[in-house]
């Protein structure tokens, strides 16, 4: 029979915040893949999964967090919402912007945004103001502009969005059957480390601090324990690593290009009641993971997406990982976002170049040497 997948706030509605009279801004999100990666796996010497955001309609994890807090803001008179990204929250508020009849503006740090994510919000209608800074000061301007005006704030500072992407954790655990021993993920302005760390808990019967009251922690466990959880950081973006806010990141994973991270105090208490830790790679490991995501597993993510499977090969190289453990690997954001970065990881330029034959099977086939 056809069963489509109605989004999150429909699949997990006993678990969100959404009322009655509220109206459900989707598009479908939600649902995506968990991948056995057996190439992960081997080297690793664990049960290694691989949770594909990159799958959700906007190609990112952000969509999660976008239909809980767009359907919460189309429930009031607001008709502007605005962000600042790195890119991905952009092009997802764009999108849901679209969904609920409301217009958007995303402020981005000028130069520093992989061009697939500018041409979604572009497509998607967004107004675009690229300003001479980073994403801490976009996320400053941005902060300031939705407490002065009347325009609803939709980084992942505005509470319903961390709701919305502990669903992530949800699917994971229905999966799977269970809650994995090590959960690994990118960490940037670390809201996502500290929604899965609430989903988890939840799901476990476990109070945690949340950025909510929610009833719906009472309702009956379904996970009998909760992952550590393990983040990782670009190294030239690593403040969490540092211990302490960096004036100036840079990482050519542009999507975690982020010194001050707003849920700073939620992703440490991550980080010390798993008993996890935050660690960081440097961006030649989060190309070489990158690359092994795409020629040994299939799945082509972008490079901040690549961060937890690099943090968890250098975890593995120092012999921290428990043999026999079972681990999901989130990744975050699809490939074709940044095919620049990817290419030139390679060695390739902007066009890939291949040698081009007479259109002919037999010079085809004598190409392949066949
Ligand atoms: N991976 C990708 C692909 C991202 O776009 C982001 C954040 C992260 C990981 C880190 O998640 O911030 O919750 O720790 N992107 C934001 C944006 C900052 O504007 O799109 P986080």
């Amino acid at each position: 029979m056809a069963h489509q997948w109605l989004g999150l706030l429909n699949e997990y509605a006993d678990r969100l915040p959404l009322v009655e009279g509220d109206p459900v801004v989707t598009l479908r999100e939600g649902g995506t893949p968990l991948v056995y990666a057996r190439a992960i796996s081997e080297r690793v010497g664990a049960e290694v999964w691989i949770k594909v955001e990159g799958a959700n309609p906007t190609g990112s994890f952000k969509d999660r967090g976008m239909t809980m807090a767009v359907s919460k803001i189309a429930a009031t008179d607001t008709e502007m919402i605005a962000c600042a990204s790195t890119g991905n929250t952009s092009a997802s508020a764009a999108a849901y912007a679209v969904a609920a009849g409301l217009r958007s503006v995303v402020v981005l740090p000028a130069g520093k945004i992989a061009a697939g994510k500018i041409a979604q919000a572009v497509m998607h209608g967004a107004q675009l103001i690229q300003v001479d800074g980073n994403f801490d000061d976009s996320l400053r301007i941005v902060r300031a502009l939705t407490e002065a005006y009347p325009v609803a704030l939709v980084n992942s500072v505005n509470p319903y969005r961390l709701q919305g992407q502990k669903t992530a954790a949800f699917e994971i655990v229905d999966a799977l059957g269970d809650a994995p021993d090590i959960h690994v993920l990118p960490v940037g302005n670390a809201g996502n480390i500290s929604a899965y760390w609430m989903g988890f808990n939840e799901y476990a019967g476990r109070a945690v601090a949340s950025t909510m009251e929610n009833s719906y922690q009472r309702l009956e466990p379904v996970a009998t324990k909760v992952p550590m959880m393990w983040g990782v950081q670009a190294a030239g973006a690593a403040p969490f690593v540092a211990g302490a806010p960096i004036a100036n990141p840079e990482t050519l994973a542009t999507a975690i290009r982020i010194g001050a991270p707003a849920s700073w105090d939620y992703a440490v208490a991550a980080r010390d009641d798993s008993k996890g830790q935050i660690t960081s790679v440097t961006d030649e490991q989060i190309l070489e993971a990158q690359q092994i995501l795409a020629a040994e597993v299939g799945i082509f993510v972008e490079p901040a997406s690549a961060a937890s499977v690099a943090g968890l090969l250098q975890a593995a190289q120092a012999h921290q990982v428990p043999e026999e453990a079972r681990i999901v690997c989130t990744v975050t954001g699809n490939g074709l976002k940044d095919t620049k970065t990817a290419l030139a990881g390679l060695g390739a330029g902007d066009d890939v170049e291949a040698e081009v034959v007479r259109a002919d099977v037999d010079a085809v086939a004598a190409v392949l040497g066949l």
